[in-house]
């Protein structure tokens, strides 16, 4: 079961408190209802992982995650062989004096094959197809992306020794990036894009009522009004929805009712995570942003 119309996207993914503004959960419902990879590129903090998480939650599937780094090979992606329990078994089967095409057979089972993220994704879950995350595509390296192209066309790995598999229904498949590089042109066209932007004020307050429900409303509505005006400024690196919520959630345990000039800079490194910025901040800064806030929310 999937969902049945864009607004239900919407409903579910809220009650999972996620809050998908229209446009994003048209390409949900899209990519789910086409059988079509969901590519989300973004600012970090702004959502991308957790929605795939949300959809997980909402339908009852699997979240199977493949987190990417530097050097990320096919391999290590898809199944690596238990070379110990292998060499193992060998030793045994010497003592044991075990036929030879018996060994071979054995050697190539289950019982030692260890199955990493896209070969799971594969394989028959319970709940239905898994939502797959292959998460940060940005940090990997033109290969493993041309590999993934592969992989994501027919939905199928193959693995020398035991020929290849195919998903009987394929999962949900949702890419991130960073944007630390550009992704080729040629997997971002099997996709499904959208650019996941930073909320509005509207969104983000709901957001903020969501994840933080403790928050009163005026110091909420402060929170994100100084956050909204702060990514105005040029920073090094803006603060993220997650930022946002970590702030709050450090002004409640500081007992914080109003936002101040004091307050704020006593707290900056919840939101600002480079000192070129922290220190950008200090000073009058603060308060001229706060005064700024305090004028957007008058209005
Ligand atoms: N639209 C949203 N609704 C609810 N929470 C959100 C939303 N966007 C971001 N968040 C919060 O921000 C946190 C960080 O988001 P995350 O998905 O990790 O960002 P990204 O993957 O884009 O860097 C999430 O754990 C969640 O608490
Ligand atoms: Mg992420």
């Amino acid at each position: 079961m999937t969902y049945a119309s864009i607004d239900e996207v919407q409903t579910a993914l809220a009650s999972e408190d996620y809050i998908c503004g229209r446009a994003l959960a048209t390409v949900v419902y899209l990519g789910l209802e086409l059988g079509r990879p969901i590519f989300l590129e973004g600012e970090a903090g702004t959502g991308k992982t957790e929605i795939a998480k949300v959809i997980a939650a909402s339908l009852g599937r699997r979240l199977i995650r493949l987190q990417c780094y530097e050097g990320l090979d096919a391999a290590s992606a898809v199944y690596e062989w238990n070379f110990a329990a292998q060499m193992m078994a060998i030793r045994m089967a010497e003592q044991g004096g075990v036929d030879q095409a018996e060994l071979q057979r054995h050697l190539y089972s289950d019982e030692f094959l260890v199955a990493r993220p896209l070969l799971e994704a594969m394989q028959p879950q319970p709940g239905g197809a898994p939502v797959l995350l292959i998460d940060e595509l940005d940090r990997t390296d033109a290969p493993f992306e041309a590999f993934l192209l592969e992989a994501l066309s027919d939905f199928q790995v193959t693995i020398p020794e035991r020929g290849t598999i195919k998903a009987e229904s394929p999962p949900i498949v949702i890419l991130t990036s960073n944007r630390t590089r550009e992704v080729h042109d040629a997997l971002k066209r099997r996709c499904l894009y959208h650019w996941v932007d930073y909320p509005d004020f509207d969104r983000e307050l709901e957001i903020l009522k969501a994840r933080a429900p403790e928050a009163a409303e005026t110091l909420s509505r402060e929170i994100v009004a100084f956050v909204q005006r702060l990514r105005g400024e040029d920073l090094f690196k803006k603060p993220g929805v997650a930022e946002t919520i970590d702030w709050a959630k450090c002004l409640l345990a500081l007992d914080v009712v109003n936002l101040s000039p004091e307050t704020i800079v006593d707290t900056l490194g919840a939101i600002l995570k480079y000192q070129d910025d922290i220190q950008e901040l200090q000073g009058s800064e603060a308060k001229r942003l706060l005064d700024e806030a305090r004028s957007d929310l008058a209005s």
